[in-house]
């Protein structure tokens, strides 16, 4: 004779009810943890982790060109102590100081709580940009972007090369290796940053998206947003893309980037943001509207105008001069 359960059921059935619950619970927390991290995240220590020991540059720089405000934002449990690691994808160019002394004089305005990871898409560190970020008293790491053989850039999109990608790759695989906790997000160098933007990225759980202005001729890109809820987005390109969100609109949270080891950005020119965000696994559901649910621009899509390429000065006219210094600041960036 079977033992019968309360409800007539066999008490094996019942067993075997609860045996599946607990599967699904287990992988609702699973699926919940890997989708979201807490904005309670701890910030490595900078003077003690792996990050440090691993990138002597660091040792030495004192968070001193930290503003005061920041400091205090940095100190209040509300606005969150979250590192945010920004991956600056730079390459060598006439234009290259004046766009990184900018960002960077930007970027020390959130010091306490920011590490800069600028990845130079160069065979070599360019001098100049080094004694730069040595100046700015800003968290950072100086990377050279590896270009994997198999992937080398190639023309998909109308001729377009996609820019900046083995750059933002590295730099996602630096943060994957060097951080715990915190938040990722993309800076190209010529772009315009209201410093409130650093703050509310700290709020990022898994993803977050927020407008971008000066995309398009719609003046501005950004998801669209009801009752807190991303339901579309207003975009003047779509391209069939699933996220048509610009480089500069969204944020990851370092727990969901290591949880997906793999996503990385295609090297396809005006998909690179789509791509990635689908490896990470996210839904339109997922995305988290920030800088007041997508109605405040706190970044712009702004564009450095090229210059000609620098024509080098006759040495030997200006020998002895201050002309022979300023060439050899100059020379090393003129690419
Ligand atoms: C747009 C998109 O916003 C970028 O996300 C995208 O990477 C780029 O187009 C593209 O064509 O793929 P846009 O302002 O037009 O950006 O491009 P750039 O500012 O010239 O380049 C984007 C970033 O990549 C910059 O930070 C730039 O310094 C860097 N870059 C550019 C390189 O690292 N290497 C290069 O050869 C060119
Ligand atoms: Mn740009």
């Amino acid at each position: 004779m079977s033992v019968v359960s309360r409800l007539g059921r066999p008490l094996r059935q019942d067993r075997l009810t609860l045996l599946l619950l607990l599967t699904c619970l287990a992988l609702m927390t699973k699926v919940y943890v890997m989708l979201y991290d807490t904005p309670e995240d701890t910030p490595p220590t900078p003077r003690s982790s792996a990050e440090l020991l691993d990138n002597p540059q660091e040792s030495s720089l004192p968070l001193s060109s930290a503003s005061h405000r920041s400091r205090r934002e940095a100190s209040d449990p509300e606005s969150g102590t979250r590192t945010v690691y920004v991956i600056t994808a730079t390459y060598p160019r006439p234009e290259q100081e004046a766009d990184l002394v900018r960002l960077s004089q930007t970027l020390m305005h959130a010091a306490p709580f920011l590490f800069w990871v600028v990845v130079e898409d160069a065979p070599q560190r360019t001098p100049a940009l080094a004694e730069l970020l040595e100046r700015s008293g800003l968290r950072y790491v100086h990377l050279i972007a590896e270009v994997p053989e198999l992937a080398l850039p190639r023309p998909r999109f109308w001729g377009r090369v996609p820019r900046g990608v083995a750059s933002r790759n590295t730099g996602l695989s630096w943060v994957r290796s060097h951080a715990t906790a915190g938040v990722v997000y993309f800076a190209d160098d010529d772009n315009s940053y209201d410093i409130r933007i650093f703050t509310e990225i700290q709020k990022t759980r898994g993803v977050s998206v927020f407008p971008v202005g000066l995309v398009t001729e719609l003046g501005v890109s950004s998801p669209v947003v009801i009752g807190g809820q991303v339901t579309d987005f207003y975009d003047g390109w779509h391209g069939g893309r699933r996220f048509p969100i610009d480089m500069a609109g969204f944020a990851v949270s370092v727990t969901l980037l290591k949880q997906r080891p793999n996503a990385a950005m295609p090297y396809r020119a005006g998909y690179e943001e789509d791509g990635f965000l689908k490896e990470l696994g996210v839904t339109r559901e997922d995305l988290q509207p920030l800088a007041d649910e997508c109605s405040q621009i706190l970044v712009w899509h702004t564009r450095t105008e090229k210059v000609a390429p620098i024509r080098p000065a006759d040495l030997n006219k200006f020998q002895g001069s201050n002309i022979v210094a300023l060439m050899d600041h100059l020379l090393p960036m003129k690419a």
